[in-house]
């Protein structure tokens, strides 16, 4: 059986983006979807930061299906410049609750790159104890994506979840409609041999 990993890796975006405090960029948004859905698959779980372009990742669980991955993310014409930080083997999962943690930039990390000596955000010179406690920074975040993913994720999800509640409540309805009727047969029988 292979053993559980722990790997850190950064990355710039190939993308032009516009970080905003409120918005998740939308390819981000949409990386962020597919890796939840293939993470759970997957038994994958981790944390993702994006910044000043710049992606940083950590990505936990069993080796073989990590390092599949890594393959995976390497081809990616999305970002470039992939270095990986930190790579250690662990005995239990941080991340365990979220198959995919989104940790906005927010005024928190701000305070941190800050009191670290950062303008930007640029992983490229952090050194292996500011990844370690940028690391650590991510796991308390608030992931707002958790509360209002509906209207930060990407439509697919959003829009499945509405074509299954519309279904829900049409079957409600024809079952409402179905009871009203039985109700009008069974008053208008007893109406008819003068018992109401
Ligand atoms: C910054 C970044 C982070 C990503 N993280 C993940 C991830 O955690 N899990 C994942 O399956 N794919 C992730 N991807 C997407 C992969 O590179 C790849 O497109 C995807 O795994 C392909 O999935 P498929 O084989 O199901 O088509 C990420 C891509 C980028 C650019």
């Amino acid at each position: 059986m292979s053993k559980l990993l722990q790997i850190i890796y950064i990355s710039r975006s190939t993308f032009k983006s516009t970080d905003s405090l409120n918005r998740i960029e939308p390819n981000v948004a949409r990386i962020l979807a597919k890796s939840r859905i293939n993470n759970r698959k997957n038994g994958l779980v981790g944390v993702l930061y994006f910044g000043d372009g710049v992606f940083f990742q950590c990505l936990e669980g069993d080796e073989t299906t990590i390092n599949q991955l890594m393959s995976k993310l390497e081809a990616d014409p999305r970002h470039k410049d992939l270095k990986v930080v930190s790579r250690k083997y662990i005995d239990q999962l941080s991340f365990s609750d979220w198959a995919m943690k989104f940790a906005p930039i927010d005024a928190k990390i701000a305070r941190f790159l800050k009191a670290n000596g950062f303008e930007r955000f640029n992983p490229y010179l952090f050194s292996d104890e500011t990844v370690s406690n940028f690391l650590n920074e991510l796991f308390y975040a608030d992931d707002p994506t958790n509360s209002m993913g509906a209207s930060l994720l990407p439509r697919e999800g959003f829009e499945a979840a509405t074509v299954e509640s519309a279904g829900k409540r049409t079957a409600n309805l024809a079952l409402m409609c179905s009871v009203l009727a039985l109700v009008i047969s069974i008053l208008s029988i007893l109406a008819a041999k003068n018992l109401i």
